[in-house]
């Protein structure tokens, strides 16, 4: 495993969400961070089928144009009624034809998936959250970390915080979504502290564990 000596790296993404997110985890560590959006690097193409194969694409594709350690993030909701789906389609499903997003319209799409398997009661509609980072350094070496949260689909929707599908995810052990929850208790997560809540977190504790001896 090799350790990350730098304290500035590129946040490999161009999702706000996730910039956002991967910056709570990183910021309390010391760490600068320019995300991919920022610094204008065109947005590599996930032809992967597997979310450590895309999450590999796109760090790899920023350190490579930055000449700096790149942490990407690939991640997606695994719906068990749905035999894994979206899984590393999550984003897709969120997809107009104009190119934009709206995740209220791929919430429905879910729910109306659901609805057809018959998936109703709280017990047929268990779903998790995966997140794979990858570390890249620009020589091509890679480091990989994978966190999933445990949960299920809820409808109608809850909650305005968070991004993506945060208001339909309710995670086990919890009478709130993501949706309703702060920042601070998605990611359950302080440097130093034993626990994490968020498949991103828990990836991220993998991250820090192995790559930064926190
Ligand atoms: P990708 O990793 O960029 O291919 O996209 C993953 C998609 O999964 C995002 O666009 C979100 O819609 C969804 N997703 C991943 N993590 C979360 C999360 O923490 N909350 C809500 N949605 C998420």
């Amino acid at each position: 495993m090799r350790k990350l000596d730098d304290k500035t790296l590129v946040v490999a993404s161009h999702n706000a969400g996730k910039i956002r997110e991967i910056r709570d985890l990183i910021g309390p560590l010391g760490f600068e961070a320019k995300s991919a959006a920022d610094l204008n690097f065109v947005e590599p193409e996930e032809t992967g089928t597997t979310f450590e194969e895309n999450a590999t694409i796109k760090a790899l594709a920023s350190a490579r144009a930055s000449g700096l350690p790149a942490l990407s993030d690939d991640s997606g909701l695994a719906i068990d009624a749905l035999d894994g789906a979206p899984g590393v389609y999550t984003a897709n499903w969120a997809e107009r034809e104009d190119g934009s997003r709206d995740f209220a319209m791929a919430m429905e799409k879910v729910e109306m998936a659901l609805k057809e398997k018959g998936a109703v009661t709280p017990e047929s509609r268990t779903a998790r959250f995966v997140s794979v980072l990858c570390l890249a350094w620009p020589d091509g070496h890679v480091e990989l970390f994978r966190g999933e949260v445990e949960g299920q689909v809820v409808w109608p929707p809850r909650g305005t915080s968070g991004f993506g599908y945060d208001p339909v995810f309710q995670p086990n052990g919890y009478d709130t979504t993501f949706g309703e929850m702060t920042a601070e208790e998605k990611h359950g997560w302080k440097p130093g502290d034993a626990s994490a809540l968020s498949h991103r977190a828990r990836a991220f504790k993998l991250f820090a564990e192995t790559c930064l001896g926190a």
